[in-house]
């Protein structure tokens, strides 16, 4: 039931082929694909094409994050790249119930990021559409930031909300994190109410001297302490 999302932002760019194949080799359940367009976030990483390059690497579910603004259009470019999750920002759609439509028409799994601020109650209206939760543990645009404390709380108001809607709808609801997850903090984080974890910087920065067994053991550590709970 814990899902392990390594994110390709941390990952060597000039050899990512490799580096998908290898992570997912090593354990990874889902690749995390950060897409950042230097408008809704200070920083600019890859789109559509690269999604679409690294598509045959793996059979892994390759879940996009979208840190763009605006949204609609990537969303059906993600989806004939290989996208099998999209996630977007609400405050960066103008219309999010549509916005979660179109990912969903498109046959892939919807999804709705909160950043640190960002209220809760963006969910309310639109359960019936969303397939994952994910809490940012960090201000979005960057790999490698220290993990926000306050998200754990926040985190178990998002998994209160996601269990009164499953036993309603009979239906499961993702709840994610992303950004700062470590070993070290990965029970903590599991235990407020996360199931599903993004991991950038202490999966790929293990395994730089290029040793693929560097992204076994931190992903293997990561499902140790999960067990655990
Ligand atoms: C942050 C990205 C994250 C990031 C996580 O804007 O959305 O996916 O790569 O990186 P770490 O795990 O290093 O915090
Ligand atoms: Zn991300």
């Amino acid at each position: 039931m814990y899902l392990i999302a390594p994110s390709i932002l941390s990952a060597d760019f000039a050899r990512l082929g490799e580096e998908v194949t290898r992570v997912v080799d090593s354990g990874a359940d889902w690749i995390h694909f950060d897409v950042m367009d230097n408008h809704y976030v200070p920083n600019m990483t890859v789109g559509p094409v690269v999604c679409k390059a690294i598509r045959p690497m793996t059979t892994a579910m390759i879940d996009v994050h979208l840190m763009t603004r605006p949204v609609d259009r990537l969303i059906g470019d993600f989806a004939k790249a290989g996208a099998n999750v999209i996630t977007f920002h609400p405050e960066a759609s103008e219309h999010v119930d549509r916005s979660l439509s179109l990912i969903r028409d498109s046959g892939c799994q919807s999804g709705l990021a909160f950043n640190p601020a960002t209220p809760l109650h963006y969910m309310d209206y639109v359960m019936d559409k969303l397939d994952l939760v994910l809490l940012m543990g960090v201000n979005p645009g960057f790999g490698g930031q220290k993990f926000i404390p306050s998200t754990l709380t926040k985190l178990q108001e998002a998994r209160a909300r996601a269990l009164a809607y499953e036993q309603e709808a009979d239906r499961r609801i993702r709840v994610g994190i992303d950004g700062g997850v470590k070993v070290d903090n990965v029970a903590a984080i599991a235990l407020a109410g996360a199931d599903t974890f993004v991991a950038g910087s202490a999966i790929f920065e293990a395994g730089q001297d290029g040793d693929p067994h560097h992204y076994d053991s931190v992903i293997a550590a990561m499902r140790a302490q999960l067990s655990r709970v």
